[in-house]
């Protein structure tokens, strides 16, 4: 088999030195350029399975060339990597909007860049022979989760069931993590504060579903992130954003929805013009609460909002966290409280869940068959019995 055709173009000898080194060892043909312009012409010459390219070089930057050689392929989509200088979340999604599919800080340890290179050669297939493949039609449903009152669990449940669904049941499953202002996704998953988020997505006019992947967080369980803001200043920047333009928080959910089976929304508590346009999107809300007065009494109120708002019922589910806690209330208590039934419950595993919580590593990828893990599981598997049906029926 012909070996795999890398093409460095990077203008900095030493960086070629040690690029053209250790990619040999990993028995890969490596070709260098000099600068952008050599760059696009020797990609358009030995059509090479991959191309590694910095960002600052003369006669054409790494933006600039990576432009260039999209604009000259024909048919195939060679994976492109930017070298960039600095973990610069604006400099990185400068890359991505000219083509590249991702990046890497230099200097880079080489284990580091030959599984960066392996991983995306691998979900290229392969490179070089790599055609556009035709969009496989996906469930498409959009599953917000909304705390009836705060610490109910519906970070919790929103993450987990998201795991569940991506890896027990093989649908393809994003989480996006609305909770714009204090978004707790990066703490629960171990993620840092300098990846990419919806404030990219959201401002970007020109976002189409190509973009919007690179700027989706892949996490070891095999989800996909949608951030919220790394801070409460960029999350003014969304909600701004989306006051002036609705169409544009559209563009992003529609995009998600054509994406993945499922696109999991983990919402703030509270009723404002963001959570209002996701509510309407939403093919079904689930409500998370707990067997308390409080709760029972936001319930009521949600409820409430959501019939003024014309929603069929349906698109409301109740879903009952830590049910088998001692409240004093229990399940029959609750649905005569509420005039309804409540449709999911989720039980009470204090430990499994706070141990989950201070590792960055949720109980659904480390101990999925813990009695929470087992939970939620039945949760998901409920829920996408009933959802997968809705979408094929809808088709
Ligand atoms: N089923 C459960 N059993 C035991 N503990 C749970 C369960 N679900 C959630 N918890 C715990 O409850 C706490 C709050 O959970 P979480 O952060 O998911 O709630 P939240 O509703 O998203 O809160 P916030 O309002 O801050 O966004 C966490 O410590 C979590 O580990
Ligand atoms: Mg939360």
């Amino acid at each position: 088999m012909a070996a795999t055709r890398v093409l460095v173009v990077d203008d900095d000898l030493n960086i070629q030195r040690v690029l053209v080194f250790t990619l040999k060892q990993e028995g890969f043909e490596v070709h260098v350029a000099s600068d952008g312009q050599a760059g696009v012409e020797m990609a358009a010459a030995i059509e090479p399975d991959l191309v590694l390219m910095d960002v600052a070089m003369p006669k054409l930057d790494g933006y600039a060339a990576t432009q260039q050689i999209r604009a000259a392929e024909q048919g195939r989509r060679v994976p492109i990597i930017m070298l960039t200088a600095e973990a610069d979340v604006e400099q990185r999604v400068r890359g991505l909007r000219a083509g590249a599919d991702d990046d890497i800080v230099k200097p880079s340890h080489p284990r580091e860049l030959i599984a960066r290179i392996k991983a995306l050669l691998a979900r290229s297939g392969g490179g070089a022979a790599k055609k556009a493949t035709a969009e496989v039609a996906t469930l498409g449903q959009l599953c917000c989760f909304y705390g009836a009152k705060g610490g109910v669990g519906t970070t919790t449940m929103a993450i987990n069931t998201a795991i569940a669904l991506a890896g027990r049941l093989r649908r393809k499953t994003a989480l996006f993590d609305a909770n714009l202002q204090f978004g707790d996704e990066r703490v629960f998953l171990d993620l840092g504060l300098d990846s990419t988020s919806i404030v990219n997505a959201i401002g970007e006019p020109d976002l189409d579903a190509d973009l919007l992947k690179k700027l989706m967080v892949r996490h070891h369980s095999g989800i996909e992130l949608l951030l919220a803001p790394p801070n409460p200043e960029s999350a003014d920047i969304v909600a701004e954003r989306q006051r002036s333009d609705p169409a544009s928080l559209s563009n992003v959910l529609n995009l998600l929805r054509r994406a993945y089976d499922y696109t999991i929304v983990d919402m703030a508590k509270t009723i404002d013009d963001f959570n209002l346009q996701l509510f309407d999107e939403a093919d079904v809300i689930f409500v998370v609460m707990t067997a308390d007065l409080s709760c029972l009494k936001n319930v009521r109120l949600v409820l409430e909002t959501m019939d003024s708002l014309g929603y069929e019922r349906g698109k409301i589910q109740l879903v009952l966290n830590r049910s088998n806690a001692y409240t004093g209330i229990n399940v029959d208590n609750a649905e005569s409280a509420l005039g309804r039934k409540i449709d999911y419950q989720v039980i009470n595993e204090y430990r499994g869940a706070i141990s989950a919580l201070n590792s960055g590593e949720p109980f659904m990828s480390s101990r999925p068959d813990g009695p929470l893990g087992q939970s939620v599981a039945r949760f998901a598997q409920e829920i996408d019995g009933v959802l997968a049906a809705e979408a094929v029926a809808a088709r």
